[in-house]
């Protein structure tokens, strides 16, 4: 199963930025440990990880992997709460995704409560920190099977 781990803008700075909120691994540590988790939990998974702040370049991303992937799960970080045309370009590829966030976006700001993706998502995992992606692997994997 090949699945891609897109992540929007900011999360490469993972590790510096407001660590009380996302902890305190980079990017870089987060993705090499879900190769581990991958690895040990014998989940027969390919695993390809992209990141970018501008919008385009994600929505760029998303359109190459049309008919290319399995699913993808998919952390849109700001653009959660407005980019539509990363809306459209996820729903052009027709590829089953699961929306994740560090955060429990739930319990902060109300400008955060709005997702343009819940709604087109197999489903949404937030609150978890960096399990939250590993949570989602396990769940598209299962529901993908
Ligand atoms: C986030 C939550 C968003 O509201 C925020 O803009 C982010 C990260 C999260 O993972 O908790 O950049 O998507």
């Amino acid at each position: 199963m090949k699945l891609v781990i897109i992540n929007g803008p900011n999360l490469n700075m993972l590790g510096k930025r407001e660590q009380t909120i996302y902890g305190s691994k980079t990017l870089e540590d987060i993705n090499n440990s879900l190769l581990d988790f991958v690895k040990e939990s014998k989940l027969d998974v390919e695993l390809s990880f992209f990141q970018s702040n501008t919008e385009g370049a994600i929505i760029d991303h998303v359109h190459s992997l049309h008919k290319k992937v399995d699913g993808l799960i998919i952390n849109p970080a700001a653009f959660t709460h407005y980019s539509v045309a990363l809306r459209d370009a996820v729903l052009s590829i027709d590829t089953p995704f699961v929306e994740v966030h560090l955060s429990n976006i739930y319990k902060r700001e109300e400008f955060r409560h709005k997702s343009f993706f819940s709604d087109i998502a197999i489903g949404t995992i937030a609150g978890f920190g960096e399990d939250s992606y590993s949570l989602a692997i396990s769940a598209i994997y299962s529901h993908l099977k």
